[in-house]
């Protein structure tokens, strides 16, 4: 083998008909070579297609994994679609791309440059939940199991969308509610960084900012030049209460929206089923039985038993 490094990669993130702007690289039978596949600036058709069908693992150089990532990123749409990649492994890839979407939409919520980057990660999940109906069973494994406030988003999402579908909620209208779950919490980018990290429970004065949290979410939303009520009411009334008594507008039963008692169900489940400084993770089993007995005033309980019944599959 020559000094330079290289990594292998998985050759069906490399999409047909597409450019490459790194090199690829094979090894020779005993492995001990390396020999260049394809040229960086080299469009991915012809006899390249070909070969590509018929090798078996690809090489970067390291210096260029940068350039290999950046284009990883670019074909996603490609890969979400890829029916002969495993939903695990598509999902493990677009969570990654989503986690640095949402943590830079954390850090400049208005940003209009950022925005438009959150509905291609919506359309991505979305694509992985219709092409496999266990797709749920999948992505719950790379949900990540710490929490933090960008990748609960996405863990919301993920629940929404799969949730959404489940109950026919398609098309635009599925689009819609996944950018209201992924955008839900997006509010708490304005309250203080010590009160949404704290380690342990808030006091009275904490909570009345932390609870400031689905309005000012709203507000950004608006600013964003988000119009679509369905998403502005998932983003200010995810806190509400069947029963009354939530926050911001104590809203009372069929006054909350279906996008809203959908992502609340989620935006628990998930509080729930996470680990925290202050508390343990509670298993799915767990968290779905304190929501049925415990949260009755609180969820839209016919919606929970549908989300149960969706997770059982
Ligand atoms: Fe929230």
């Amino acid at each position: 083998m020559s000094q330079k490094k290289y990594t292998s990669i998985d050759k069906r993130l490399i999409t047909e008909g597409s450019r490459i702007d790194f090199d690829l690289f094979l090894t020779n039978e005993t492995k001990t070579a390396m020999s260049l596949f394809l040229q960086s600036d080299s469009a991915v058709d012809g006899n390249a297609k070909v070969k590509l069908r018929e090798v078996e693992m690809l090489y970067v150089s390291e210096e260029d994994i940068p350039r290999y990532k950046e284009y990883v990123g670019h074909h996603l749409q490609s890969i979400a679609q890829n029916s002969d990649m495993p939903t695990e492994q598509k999902g493990r890839i677009v969570y990654e791309k989503a986690a640095e979407v949402l943590d830079s939409m954390f850090k400049n919520p208005e940003s209009l440059e950022n925005i438009k980057n959150v509905q291609p990660v919506v359309d991505n999940f979305i694509s992985i939940i219709l092409h496999d109906d266990c797709a749920i069973k999948s992505l719950m494994k790379i949900t990540a199991h710490d929490y933090y406030t960008h990748t609960h988003s996405i863990n919301v999402s993920v629940y929404t969308l799969s949730f959404g579908s489940f109950l026919g909620i398609e098309g635009k209208d599925l689009e819609a509610l996944g950018m209201a779950a992924i955008l839900h919490d997006l509010g708490k980018s304005k309250v203080d960084y010590e009160i949404i990290n704290k380690n342990g429970k808030l006091s009275d004065d904490e909570f009345t900012q932390m609870k400031k949290h689905p309005a000012l979410g709203h507000e950004i939303a608006l600013k964003l030049g988000i119009t679509d009520v369905r998403i502005l009411s998932g983003i200010r009334h995810h806190h509400e209460k069947i029963e009354g008594g939530g926050y911001p507008d104590n809203l009372k039963g069929d006054q909350i929206s279906q996008f809203a008692r959908i992502i609340g169900i989620c935006d628990v489940f998930d509080a729930l089923s996470t680990k925290r400084s202050y508390k343990d993770p509670m298993s799915s089993f767990e968290s779905l039985s304190l929501m049925k007995q415990q949260m009755v005033g609180h969820l839209d309980m016919d919606m929970v038993r549908k989300f149960i019944k969706m997770l059982r599959k």
